[in-house]
């Protein structure tokens, strides 16, 4: 494990955000775990309290979160075993005044969309920089089926211009250059739009195309965001 002071401040301000959710755990507990840096902080101290004797039960929003959380002694279950879950604690690429988030920047998305949705509640842990006063600095992730995917992308170009949107969905690849496969074995299409100007309109739009299999916004799944900096945390919305 990592050294719990980070010479890093964006680093340190994720620990913080993680440390924070932590508090919000309790004995018995099913929890959804998050994926990315930022969750793998709380991860972290759910391996913590694990350590320390606290039953828990939780279900991984990726392979890596699970590897991570099994090296860690952390009990797992699927949602197959398990489907409603108390609590998800999970990071965000980027969220707004409203609690809408765009996420998927670690190709998670849908795994961490069915987690947080099977849980009564879903806290975001991220560090200030992620905060936009509008949607869409940050490409918007869309997990699409590979077969037909040129026609998916083309459908997913004219839907979201239809809803303001402009710009070409990009096929994401690894450093390595080779196409990104989900953990679900998709392709993700990274969708530059720059400000949306109706997150709800676009949402839609994506789910009724077919070969999307998942998008990246999460509007009205976060109950509450813990939002770190160098100064502390501040919390929007509703912790409880
Ligand atoms: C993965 C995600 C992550 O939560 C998001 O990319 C944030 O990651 P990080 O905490 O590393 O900035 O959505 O699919």
């Amino acid at each position: 494990m990592d050294s719990p002071m980070s010479a890093d401040p964006l680093d340190a301000a994720k620990r913080l955000a993680a440390a924070r959710a932590a508090e919000l755990v309790r004995p018995g507990m099913r929890l959804g775990l998050g994926t990315g840096s930022t969750a793998k902080h709380f991860v972290d101290c759910v391996g913590e309290k694990v350590r320390a004797g606290m039953d828990l039960l939780c279900v991984p929003t990726s392979e890596a979160t699970r590897a991570q959380a099994a090296a860690l002694g952390i009990p797992l279950t699927t949602l197959d075993e398990t489907p409603d879950l108390d609590l998800t604690v999970d990071g965000t690429d980027e969220f707004d005044p409203e609690l809408r988030l765009i996420k998927g920047g670690g190709g998670a998305l849908l795994r961490e969309k069915i987690v947080a949705s099977a849980s009564a509640r879903m806290v975001v842990i991220t560090d200030r920089s992620k905060e936009v006063a509008r949607l869409g600095r940050f490409p918007l992730p869309v997990e699409v089926i590979s077969f037909g995917l040129e026609a998916t992308r083309r459908h997913i170009e004219r839907a979201a211009a239809r809803v303001g949107c402009a710009g070409t969905p990009a096929l994401r690849r690894g450093r390595d250059g080779h196409v990104f496969v989900t953990d679900s074995g998709n392709s993700i299409l990274d969708c530059a739009f720059g400000v949306i100007p109706d997150p709800e309109a676009l949402a839609a739009a994506l789910a009724a195309i077919p070969g999307v299999v998942e998008h990246g916004l999460f509007i009205g799944v976060a109950r509450a965001i813990i939002v770190a900096d160098a100064s502390g945390v501040n919390i929007r919305g509703e912790l409880a």
